[in-house]
């Protein structure tokens, strides 16, 4: 018998015990043996819920009871969750987490004190919600020279984007629905600003480029900017926007970054739409490949937790290597990147911004004075350079 503490009794604590008891069958035949909810902690009471009986109020009774082999972190933030994750990994107890927050600024260290005891500090579930996508960076892509990884990260800003697109809906009252479908963080900024996302371009990175990339070190942009009328213009470009997590390196610089982005049909992540989540990873010698699935959401986080469980029990006292160096990795600076950008501005006329763009073909307008039209390729510090002297409405970068 395996048995298990889960700490947090939030969406993805609760759907960690949802999916364990509700594949409990399948999962012995997997291991060969039962697992056991043994203790739930949590500060709050949970009257009449099938597992109150097992609400524990103080860490130490999980972290003191041998019995305890894994336990999955669904706390959130990086206080109390980083704390306790310590403290198992210390008593040789497998940590299984959801955590991006703890992952990106502390994973390293983690990785290490749970191969320093024996047993493993996994975090499937904190990049890309149920999607596998840790796992395979740690074993079916470890062969590769990963050049390139680029993806939608964030399930609440592409359900927010794709009803702003599908139904010109208002920013704060999709938000809220996503809020009330369990997608969003507790403080929803997290999400809208970019900040989530960094820290899963970070983790995903770190694993892919096997030096820490440090999350802070990411150039961040959230969504709150754009607009339904940017969504108008899109139409007229066969385009739509997505909040993009990606880093590559480029001739041994490596640049990483999170933003809202213009994506034309041909791109595979175009369709990519409501709560799901992709995640394109390039290898030098596999080349492109892609990973699909809800990117948020009680349960597939959970089994995404689940599954981890499950490799912490096939190898309780084996480490299961992940590649990950403490050692920094340097990011080039942005202004060098090139690209092109979809750009509205107004109190202009046509000459003037051909004088600075060149022959551009200007779009339609659909608010009076305004001119919109993407620029030919030019580097972040070029198109700052151009834009400088005119009244800029919005600027979206345009993915390649
Ligand atoms: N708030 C996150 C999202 C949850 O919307 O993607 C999953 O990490």
């Amino acid at each position: 018998m395996v048995k298990v503490a889960v700490l947090g009794y939030g969406t993805v604590g609760s759907g960690i015990v949802e999916v364990l008891y509700t594949n409990k069958e399948v999962i012995k035949n997997r291991i060969g043996e039962d697992i056991e909810v043994k203790y739930i902690l949590d500060l709050r009471e949970f009257p009449g819920d099938p597992y109150e009986n097992l609400i524990v109020h103080d860490a130490k009774v999980i972290m003191e009871d041998p019995e305890v082999d894994i336990v999955c972190e669904a706390m959130g933030g990086t206080g109390a969750a980083y704390t306790f994750t310590k403290e198992a990994l210390s008593k040789g107890k497998s940590v299984c987490t959801s955590n991006k927050a703890v992952v990106a600024e502390y994973g390293n260290e983690l990785v290490e004190l749970a191969e320093a005891n024996h047993c493993n500090y996994l975090f499937e579930a904190s990049c890309g919600g149920g999607i596998p996508i840790i796992r395979p960076l740690r074993t079916s892509l470890s062969q590769e020279h990963i050049l390139a990884i680029k993806g939608i990260l964030n399930g609440t800003t592409n359900y927010i984007l794709t009803r702003m697109e599908q139904e010109g809906a208002d920013f704060d009252a999709v938000l809220k629905d996503a809020q009330a479908l369990g997608y969003a963080e507790a403080n929803p900024e997290a999400d809208v600003e970019g900040h989530d996302a960094c820290r899963k371009i970070a983790i995903l990175s770190s694993l892919g480029f096997g030096k820490t990339v440090y999350y802070k070190d990411i150039y961040t942009e959230g969504i709150t900017k754009i607009t339904t009328e940017d969504f108008a213009y899109m139409k007229q470009l066969k385009a739509t926007i997505k909040l993009l997590g990606m880093s590559k390196e480029v001739d041994g610089q490596y640049f990483a970054m999170v933003a809202p982005f213009v994506l034309t049909r041909e791109n595979p992540l175009f369709n990519v739409q409501d709560v799901m989540n992709a995640i394109l990873v390039t290898g030098n010698t596999l080349g492109d490949t892609m990973y699909y699935g809800a990117g948020a959401g009680k349960l597939p986080t959970a089994s995404a937790v689940v599954a981890d469980v499950l490799d912490c029990a096939l190898h309780k006292g084996i480490h299961l290597h992940t590649n990950w160096s403490k050692h920094r990795q340097e990011l080039a600076d942005l202004s060098r990147a090139k690209r092109k950008f979809f750009v509205r501005l107004q109190n202009s006329n046509e000459s003037e911004v051909k004088g600075a763009f060149g022959d551009i073909k200007l779009l339609e307008p659909i608010k009076e004075g305004e001119i919109a039209f993407v620029t030919p390729v030019m580097t972040e510090e070029d198109y700052d350079k151009k834009a400088a002297g005119f009244d800029i409405v919005s600027r979206i970068r345009v993915d390649s």
